[in-house]
C-alpha cells in the first residue's frame, strides 16, 4: 500500500538539477512583469483570458501582489501550491497545483509554462517531476492531472517524456484565450508514482 507523509509547509521550496522551485512574493514582480511582457504572444495562445476589470496581472504590481496573496492563502487552507520556476537564480516560469480536492477524490490539477528564451531544455520535465514528488509523498495526494490542448504539440512531449496515462480527450474543456477548446486529460495516480516515481526523480531531477 503506498504510504506518504503529509507535511505542512507554508513556503515549499523543492530543488532539482537545474531548476529551483518557489513559491512567488512580491519582490518577484520585476522579473515576472520582465518575462510574462516579453513572452505575451508565446503564452497567451495557451491561457486563459484575464478576467474582465481585473488587473492585469503581468504588468501591474499591485494585482500581481494580489495573485502572490491568493496563492499563499491557497497553501495555508490545503486547496493549491503555486511555484515560479528559477534557473541560476532567474525566474523563468511557472508549475501550479491547483484546485487541490481532499476527501474520497484527493487530487490536484497540474498546469505549466516556461520563458520562450529557455523552452526546448528539458527544464519543465524536471519542474514537474519535482512536483508530483511533492504531490504524492508531501501531499500525499492520489491523483495528478494535466489538461492539454491537442495542437499543443510542446505540452503533449512533456507529459510523453514522463510517461503519463492519457485519459482521452474531453470536449469544450477550458475556455482559452477565448475559445472552448478539447482538451486530452493526462493523469497519473499514487499507485503508478509508487511503480515510476524512483525513475522519474533519478532520470529528471538528480
Ligand atoms: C509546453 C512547455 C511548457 C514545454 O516546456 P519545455 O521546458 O520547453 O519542455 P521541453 O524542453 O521538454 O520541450 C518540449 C517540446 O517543445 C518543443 N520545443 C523545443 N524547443 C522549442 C522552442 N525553442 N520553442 C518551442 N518549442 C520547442 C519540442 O517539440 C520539445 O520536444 P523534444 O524535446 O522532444 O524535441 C513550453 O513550450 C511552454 O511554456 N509553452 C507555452 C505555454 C504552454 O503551452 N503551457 C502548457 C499549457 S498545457
Amino acid at each position: 500500500m503506498f504510504r506518504a507523509k503529509f507535511r505542512e509547509d507554508r513556503s515549499p521550496t523543492l530543488i532539482g538539477r537545474r531548476v529551483v522551485l518557489r513559491p512567488l512574493g512580491e519582490t518577484d514582480f520585476p522579473q515576472w512583469c520582465e518575462v510574462r511582457s516579453r513572452c505575451r504572444d508565446w503564452l497567451g495562445r495557451w491561457e486563459p483570458l484575464p478576467a474582465p476589470y481585473a488587473g492585469d496581472i503581468n504588468v501591474d504590481p499591485v494585482a500581481f501582489a494580489l495573485r502572490c496573496r491568493q496563492r499563499a492563502q491557497e497553501v495555508t487552507s490545503g486547496t493549491g501550491v503555486g511555484f515560479g520556476v528559477f534557473v541560476d537564480g532567474y525566474f523563468r516560469g511557472e508549475v501550479n497545483l491547483n484546485l487541490i480536492h481532499r476527501g474520497p477524490f484527493q487530487s490536484a490539477y497540474l498546469g505549466y509554462w516556461i520563458d520562450e528564451s529557455v523552452a526546448g531544455l528539458g527544464l519543465i520535465p524536471e519542474a514537474v517531476a519535482l512536483v508530483l514528488q511533492y504531490a504524492f509523498e508531501q501531499l500525499a495526494l492520489h491523483r495528478v492531472q494535466i489538461s492539454i490542448i491537442p495542437r499543443n504539440a510542446a505540452s503533449i512531449r512533456v507529459v510523453q517524456k514522463l510517461g503519463l496515462r492519457s485519459e482521452g480527450v474531453a470536449l469544450r474543456y477550458l475556455e482559452i484565450n477565448g475559445v472552448w477548446e478539447d482538451h486530452e486529460r493526462f493523469a497519473i495516480t499514487a499507485e503508478e508514482w509508487m511503480e515510476r516515481g524512483e525513475w522519474l526523480v533519478t532520470t529528471f531531477c538528480h
